[in-house]
């Protein structure tokens, strides 16, 4: 869907990213002594090298309150100016609270309301999605959209088809109202719920309350058809992506990046490839975080801005697939960050 435009709507610009990431690295050869793979194996088949853990007993709220005060800090503004967070995570600290609730207490955002959301790797697209809305409309002048993930903390270390893919992350976004040639442009968020058995957490809602037999059976951590999400994460990205050009009225040459979700360097590539994308329009941290489910989005577009390789004007394709199964697609007019003055170079 296009952003919708009218004389009560505004157009919305993210203003500033901020990131996440535990110091503790976790390289491919830990994955070697605990179960039956090796590093040239998970290179190969994923481009992971190393992932980031944070430790035992840290909860989702911890990192996403980093990412935000990050946000907030390169801004120069302070937590009382924020008027939403939405955080966008599978792994909350609880089922409630919402992790949205923790963080505004803990950065001290005042005067801010918000609520968390379920996308999974599309989290961070949707919560773009859903905050976007109440900016544009006036609703809030000043929106924290945070994707954080602990992954670890579901990942079953005797399970070699998924252990050795998932890091612990935080990446945040602050939306403000845009200036003239930047904001975003429109998004393709999808929902396809007959996937759902692709990939999931069977135990531990309302349907399969935790249990000892639960526990017995590890259904309380992530399970996937790993090949079958993989060809659909390919096919539906591109289609998408496609899509929401096409609705833009812009075209696959107009794409200056492409941030996507960070699951697997192949399918990152083939997606770049259906898009005819080279490797230096692709942003990738896949190698280096592994798949930080809603936090991969925000903290490659950091990395990129960290690296100098995203310019103003810049048009960013954002692109994810998640459970549900979910597909995030966002176009964005990059207008640099609104940086804090003492933070100017
Ligand atoms: N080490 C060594 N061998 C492994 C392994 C590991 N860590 N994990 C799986 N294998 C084996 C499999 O058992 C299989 O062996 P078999 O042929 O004897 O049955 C073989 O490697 C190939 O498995 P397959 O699942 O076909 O590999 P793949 O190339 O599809 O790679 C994934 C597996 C999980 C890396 C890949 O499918 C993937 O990335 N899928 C999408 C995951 C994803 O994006 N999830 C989150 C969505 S946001």
């Amino acid at each position: 869907m296009i952003q919708p435009s009218g004389p009560a709507v505004r157009r919305v610009a993210i203003t500033s990213v901020g990131a996440f990431l535990p110091d503790r690295v976790i390289p491919n050869a830990h994955f070697e002594k605990i179960v039956d793979t090796s590093d040239r194996w998970i290179v190969e088949r994923t481009g992971i090298h190393e992932r980031r853990a944070v430790e035992p007993g840290t909860g989702c709220s911890h990192l996403a309150s980093r990412a935000a005060r990050d946000a907030i800090e390169r801004r120069g503004i302070t937590a009382d100016e924020v008027d939403l967070i939405v955080v966008a995570t599978v792994t909350p600290d609880m089922s409630f609270p919402a992790t949205a609730c923790l963080v505004q207490d803990d950065i001290g955002a005042g005067r801010a309301w918000g609520f968390d959301l379920s996308a999974a790797c599309s989290g961070f697209t949707f919560a773009l999605g859903a905050a976007t809305q109440f900016v544009a409309s006036g609703g809030a002048d000043k929106a924290l959209v945070i994707g954080a993930d602990v992954m670890t903390s579901i990942t079953d270390y005797e399970d070699r088809t998924t252990c050795i893919l998932f890091g612990d992350a935080a990446g945040a976004v602050l939306l403000e109202p845009a200036e003239e040639d930047e904001g975003i442009l429109g998004f393709n968020n999808k929902v396809d719920g007959s996937g759902r058995d692709l990939l999931y957490m069977r135990s531990g809602g309302s349907l399969r309350p935790p249990s000892h037999e639960t526990v017995d059976r590890r259904e309380h951590f992530v399970r996937q058809e790993g090949r079958k999400v993989f060809r659909f994460a390919v096919r539906s990205s591109a289609q998408a992506a496609e899509e929401l050009l096409d609705e833009a009225g812009l075209t696959r040459d107009d794409v200056d990046f492409l941030v996507c979700h960070q699951a697997n360097a192949r399918i990152i590539n083939a997606i770049a490839k259906r898009l005819r994308l080279p490797p230096e329009q692709v942003v990738k941290t896949v190698h280096k975080y592994g798949n930080t489910t809603a936090a991969s989005i925000p903290t490659a577009l950091r990395d990129a801005l960290d690296r100098g390789a995203v310019k103003s004007g810049d048009l960013l394709l954002l692109s994810s697939v998640g459970a549900g199964l979910t597909i995030g697609t966002a176009l964005v007019r990059w207008g640099g960050e609104r940086v804090a003055p003492g933070l100017r170079s």
